[in-house]
């Protein structure tokens, strides 16, 4: 058959066709392994030169022609299909719209904010510091040298690239300084007590990070709320009210708070703060273990080497220091059992809130 006729041919078929399957068949029909332009570009080596060049020539512009008509009917097709659909397709304007949901805060910055909201109502500024910390405010100047074995209950990240703008006030060191991933919040204390006179009475709440294999009650990182109050006259006294004050707003009245005696480098002397189990009102419950009482914080009074490592003379000055688990008061408060679910995103557990 001629070339042109194919052409003909091809054209009328093409015409025809109303839907997919149809262009389909066409296109194995003419373009395919064994189709008619296929047949004819194959039978080419069988010419003598001068018509392979000519007919190779015409085969080739019809093959690309009708590649062009296949490509241009198939987005006719598609088109009518969508044109039919929006035919069929009845909208009804009185349904309902969808209801975008809006988020919400996770539980942690709710407590955070209550906790804020309370320290503010008892005269305390709310201020931050950095989640990397140099060794010297996480450990040195809380009287925690490199060898002292207290470091090991803050065993932490060490970061390897070194940063080498970091300020460090308190020791005017060219060398740069070793970085790693704040264990406590109780660095503020040094880096807000460096900048500001006494008296002062501030809350640092924030992110902090521990080296250690998670479970239901530990996580790699949590949140603390560092207390840090000093004045010339300030005793445990002024302690157990402040967080008297603080607890009973927090869990309500008839919430009691007890002083064990405990060790930190940083106070002396050191305190652990139980509070009344808010779950069984002291009774004893399972999430108490059956005490009574729930350890909450860990305090006590600045150590005279903290206040000296920020060029304060301890005869003048003295206060307490106080951390608060942001996370534990978070799950007593709602009675969750599994700190992960903090951090595992988990919309099941957020909507909750
Ligand atoms: N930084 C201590 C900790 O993380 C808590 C604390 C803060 C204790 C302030 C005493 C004073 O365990």
């Amino acid at each position: 058959m001629k070339i042109e006729e194919l052409r003909k041919k091809a054209q009328k078929e093409l015409n025809l066709i109303v839907n997919i399957e149809e262009l389909k068949e066409f296109e194995r029909k003419y373009l395919g392994k064994e189709g008619e332009i296929t047949k004819i570009l194959k039978s080419l080596k069988d010419l003598p030169q001068e018509e392979r060049r000519k007919i190779g020539k015409t085969a080739n512009e019809l093959r690309e022609y009708l590649e062009e008509k296949i490509e241009e009917k198939e987005r006719e097709i598609k088109l009518k299909e969508i044109e039919e659909k929006e035919k069929q397709e009845v909208i009804d304007i009185t349904i309902p719209g969808k209801k975008i949901e809006t988020g919400h805060l996770h539980p942690l910055t709710l407590v955070k904010e209550k906790v804020e909201e309370i320290f503010m109502s008892l005269g305390f500024s709310v201020v931050e510091g950095p989640e990397i910390e140099t060794e010297w405010y996480n450990f040195d100047a809380l009287n925690i040298p490199k060898d002292h074995p207290a470091r090991d209950m803050w065993d932490t990240f060490w970061i390897k690239s070194q940063i080498s703008n970091v300020k460090c006030q308190s020791r005017k060191t060219k060398k740069k300084p070793n970085l790693l991933l704040r264990t406590h919040t109780s660095p503020v204390q040094i880096r807000y007590m460096e900048k500001h006179n006494p008296p002062l009475k501030i809350i640092a709440p924030g992110r902090i990070f521990r080296y250690e294999a998670t479970d239901a009650s530990h996580e790699i990182n949590f949140y603390q709320v560092e207390g840090l109050m000093i004045d010339k006259d300030v005793s445990v006294a002024n302690f157990v009210g402040i967080m008297e004050k603080f607890f009973e707003a927090f869990f309500g009245k008839g919430t009691q708070i007890r002083l064990r005696p405990s060790y930190f480098p940083f106070t002396e002397p050191s305190f652990e703060i139980d509070v009344t189990c808010s779950i069984c009102r002291g009774k004893g419950c399972s999430v108490c273990s059956y005490r009574g009482w729930i350890e909450l914080a860990g305090a006590g009074m600045v150590h005279p080497n903290v206040l000296k490592a920020v060029k304060l003379n301890p005869k003048n000055w003295q206060g307490f220091a106080f951390g608060l688990g942001l996370d534990r008061l978070t799950m007593i408060k709602y009675k969750i059992n599994d700190i992960r679910l903090f951090y595992s995103g988990d919309l099941r557990f957020l909507k909750q809130f």
